[in-house]
């Protein structure tokens, strides 16, 4: 059996967590409308909906907090944030945001107008939901590896540059005001992007002078693949190919609660003077002042270490073992997922295990409902719940390619025995997959409406 790398750290402080009775499970689902957002933690017993929030800070972190500087302007814990953000991003201007989805608001409050195009490999849904808000269209190309869960292509969050250009040629650069890539590519399987095709990305929008942000989330994640996986990079550290990255883009946007490992915070970065400062008066409208944007002094603090703990290649190396064990756990197992396995997280493949469920009635939501049921066990939905949308033009409803359940893992938070469990609750649904039946909706708001949408099985 497959082994990853102990841990590169000890326990110190304890969270309990309880198993509830399947009883008790179905009595929570009925009350949640079959939607896991809407179930109470506590009737969780391996929490697997995010990797957003959800880790462990260090004792250094908890230190810095101590540290925090709550001063309305001016802080130190900026000044030590904006120092981390020098040396790791190496952008002119920044603002920190509380989290990833503030900081895209604030972009596309700026830049998108109705009828704009944003192009991304595959953008996250807040992401799509701040372009739609101000009447923008986010466009999808990524490789078409991307939408094949057999591919073992080592970069499968890479854009599709043909297609990239293509699109930009018909459309015309002017209705772009910005494009992006996603590091890496959570909405298709937490897939890496290689440097070269970053590069050549970056070059493409660049000779159409459209300005290229990154969302990097889970760069530190992506950088650890590349050194893994390309070639000339495996003597680099995670740092110098973070460098690399960044240097490509004229922006990027964050949501720190990921790769910088704290529980909440985010950042808007850029090159351009002007746009920064459209950007702080924003920020002062909707966040807060632009030396702490919607955070505590506090909170800066533990993100300015939380960054580089986030890049360390022994922790790196533990945490891509970690998913990659639970990947490895349900193949031996027979249970499809998104291979290879991508950074913070395992994908299992609802419409393959599934097939007896039409898109229409969400495979991935039964899939995620009956892994509850079995063990208490949490993950998300990513495909038609989470991505379906009626064609602005015919109205007829376009699905995703893929209908996933995503198991997100925390980072440092579970052990190779929660690991083992969640496997193990996971063969056992796959053997009842028959009994499994669809789902309908009997409520949705327009946008976003996996957060909030309510469910009944279909009998
Ligand atoms: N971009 C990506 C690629 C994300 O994965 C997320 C959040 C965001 C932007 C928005 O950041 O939550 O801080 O506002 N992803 C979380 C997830 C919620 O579960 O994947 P946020």
């Amino acid at each position: 059996m497959t082994q990853y790398p102990a841990e590169p750290f000890r326990i110190k402080m304890v969270e309990p967590i309880r198993l509830i009775s399947p009883a008790e499970r179905m009595i929570a689902m009925q009350r949640a409308g079959y939607n896991l957002f809407a179930l109470k933690a506590d009737e969780v017993f391996v929490d697997l909906l995010t990797d957003s929030g959800t880790g462990a800070m260090s004792q250094a972190q908890w230190a810095a907090i101590m540290e925090g500087d709550e001063s309305y302007a001016g802080a130190r814990s900026y000044f030590h944030l904006s120092e981390t953000m020098k040396s790791i991003f190496g952008f002119e201007y920044f603002v920190p945001t509380h989290q990833g989805r503030a900081a895209e608001n604030i972009l596309t409050a700026i830049l998108v107008k109705p009828g704009s195009l944003i192009p991304s490999n595959t953008h996250f849904d807040t992401t799509e939901g701040n372009i739609r808000a101000r009447g923008g269209r986010p466009v999808n190309l990524a490789i078409d590896e991307a939408h094949d869960p057999t591919s073992h292509h080592p970069f499968k969050g890479n854009m599709d540059l043909d297609k990239l250009t293509a699109f930009i040629e018909s459309t015309g650069a002017e209705k772009i005001p910005f494009g992006t890539i996603v590091i890496t590519n959570n909405a298709s399987g937490g897939q890496p992007v290689s440097l070269a095709n970053i590069r050549a990305v970056s070059e493409i929008y660049h000779r159409y002078k459209i300005p290229f942000f990154i969302d990097c989330c889970r760069y530190a994640e992506n950088a650890y693949f590349i050194k893994q996986r390309e070639q000339g990079y495996a003597n680099k550290s995670t740092h110098e190919i973070a460098r690399e990255i960044f240097a490509l883009a004229d922006g990027a946007f964050m949501s720190a609660k990921k790769d910088a490992i704290v529980n909440i915070g985010g950042f808007l970065a850029t090159r351009d003077p002007e746009l920064h400062q459209t950007i702080c008066n924003e920020l002062i409208m909707r966040e807060g002042f632009v030396t702490y944007g919607g955070l505590a002094g506090r909170d800066l603090d533990a993100m300015a270490v939380g960054l580089w703990e986030g890049l360390d290649e022994a922790y790196l190396a533990y945490r891509l073992g970690q998913t990659a064990y639970l990947a490895n756990r349900l193949l031996e197992a027979g249970i499809p997922i998104v291979e290879p396995p991508g950074g913070h997280a395992v994908y299992l493949d609802a419409a393959r295990l599934l097939p007896h469920i039409p898109q229409a009635e969400f495979p991935g939501q039964a899939l995620a409902a009956a892994l509850y049921l079995e063990g208490a066990v949490r993950g998300v939905e990513i495909g038609s719940v989470m991505f379906a949308y009626p064609d602005p033009d015919s109205g007829k409803m376009i699905h995703p390619h893929l209908e996933l359940v995503r198991l997100a893992i925390p980072r440092r938070v579970y052990t190779q025995s929660h690991l083992d469990y969640v496997a193990d609750s996971m063969v056992r649904v796959a053997e009842k997959r028959q009994t499994i039946r669809g789902y309908r909706i009997t409520y949705a708001p327009r946008l976003m409406r996996h957060f909030t949408a309510r469910f009944e099985p279909i009998p």
